[in-house]
């Protein structure tokens, strides 16, 4: 059939059959189906939406119309495993998520993105360490994997190309938020990683990119559901964003902050729990551990063993970085000229915190991107961000603002104050897993 006519059958809210779907998405990736009808395509969908077996084809297309590895000689004893993230603030779970998982005996090829809008991105911390390479080549990515049991690079033109041109487009058209099209996005390239197991964190709450419980569930049911029709075992968990998760929020801030709790040297109730929770839904999905307890134990066996730590080391001395990162993270990351700290107007305990807003700063001090080819500054954000339920006394800081000068500086400790709502009594505390799907 003529693209135009998948086009109208779908803006007409007819169901298209799977061969329909694989001819448009092999038209977009040789080129031969215009941007203006690819945008067409998705504002159809958004509007329309596609039935599971609709979506099932369309992930199916993307995640072939490109490499699809394949970790089978990979000469490894244990099962290859992933967790993908919806949107955050002062999320730097998969640095610690992924070591803690081989530590395990999970594998963990993890392929990440870089930050846009109000959001950070792994790729963008790992950057703040000198010599990471989050662009190796096939072999050094397999071999990283094998040894240190993790890697975590950025997707490769290879992988799943279709989803690039079509995301890169609806970035543009206002087809970003469309559950079917966020579920084909998300698993052709999880299913083009060669995965045996995919744990899905979908955020809910003020800083997250799904913004009501209801969406988030929607999408998780709709991701457990299609990678499960397509072959790969995959559970999800709803967890609370609002509030950023670590009390840090900036490129090589996160990055210190996750190797310290790697080592021990930090507890960050609310984070551990995601991190644990995660963990073990990864372990169990794995066949690594037989219950959420069994998990539960083993994770928190790497975690006091240093096992998590040395998974780390291991990944980033594999591609490219300091030998003596974990023990030295000091020596290595930039740090922000200015640092100042942002006076708590009045006595009060957190009661909510603007967390959207607080991306945003990150991104106005330089430590994220208006668009998507800016540079940023890793070095800047905000760190000891007070939590929710926590007491401050009038002048006390609510954060530290890290920044290049002191302008920049100046703007920011006024919208971290604007960001934070300080109340005579504690906010009624949250669990941070707020439901679970498969
Ligand atoms: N992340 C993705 O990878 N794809 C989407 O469509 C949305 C978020």
């Amino acid at each position: 059939m003529l693209a135009q006519e998948i086009i109208r059958a779908k803006r007409d809210g007819l169901v298209l059959a799977a061969d329909d779907i694989t001819a448009l998405i092999t038209a977009l990736t040789d080129g031969s189906l215009s941007e203006g009808q690819a945008a067409a395509f998705a504002m159809a969908v958004f509007f329309r939406g596609l039935e599971r077996d609709e979506v099932v084809a369309l992930t199916r297309a993307m995640t072939h119309s490109g490499e699809v590895l394949d970790w089978s000689g990979l000469d490894r004893p244990g099962p290859v495993l992933d967790k993908h993230s919806t949107g955050r603030v002062g999320d730097d779970v998969s640095l610690m998520l992924a070591p803690m998982v081989a530590a395990c005996g999970g594998f963990v090829p993890m392929i990440s993105g870089r930050g846009l809008g109000h959001t950070g991105g792994t790729l963008d911390k790992l950057d703040s360490i000198p010599g990471y390479n989050t662009r190796p080549d096939a072999a050094l990515f397999r071999r990283t994997v094998r040894e240190a049991g993790a890697a975590i690079i950025g997707q490769t033109a290879r992988l799943a190309p279709a989803d690039q041109r079509l995301y890169a487009i609806r970035d543009v058209t206002a087809t970003v938020e469309s559950i079917p099209l966020i579920t084909a996005s998300i698993l052709s390239k999880k299913l083009a990683a060669g995965l045996q197991g995919l744990v899905m964190d979908v955020k809910s709450g003020n800083g997250a990119f799904m913004p009501t419980l209801e969406r988030a569930e929607a999408l998780a049911a709709s991701i457990v559901d299609v990678a499960g029709a397509s072959g790969l075992p995959a559970a999800a968990l709803i967890t609370r964003m609002d509030a950023p998760l670590a009390p840090v929020a900036g490129n090589a801030l996160e990055v210190s902050h996750a190797v310290a709790w790697l080592k021990g040297e930090r507890e960050d109730a609310r984070l551990s729990q995601v991190v644990m929770a995660l963990g073990a839904r990864m372990l169990r999905l794995g066949g690594l551990a037989a219950s959420d307890a069994a998990a539960q134990g083993k994770l928190e066996a790497a975690l006091r063993s240093g096992a998590g730590a040395e998974r780390f080391s291991r990944m980033v001395a594999a591609l490219g970085g300091p030998a003596d990162f974990v023990e030295r993270p000091d020596r290595y990351l930039p740090v922000a000229p200015v640092v100042v700290p942002v006076p708590a107007p009045h006595a009060g305990y957190v009661s909510a915190i603007a967390t959207r807003s607080l991306g945003l700063v990150v991104v106005e001090l330089g430590g994220g991107r208006h668009r998507a080819n800016d540079t940023i500054d890793p070095a800047v954000g905000l760190g000891t961000l007070k939590e929710p339920g926590q007491w401050v006394a009038r002048g006390e800081p609510l954060a530290l603002v890290h920044a290049r000068d002191a302008a920049s500086a100046r703007i920011a400790v006024a919208s971290v104050s604007q960001a934070y709502t300080l109340a005579d009594k504690p906010p009624i505390a949250q669990p941070m897993i707020i439901a679970s799907r498969g």
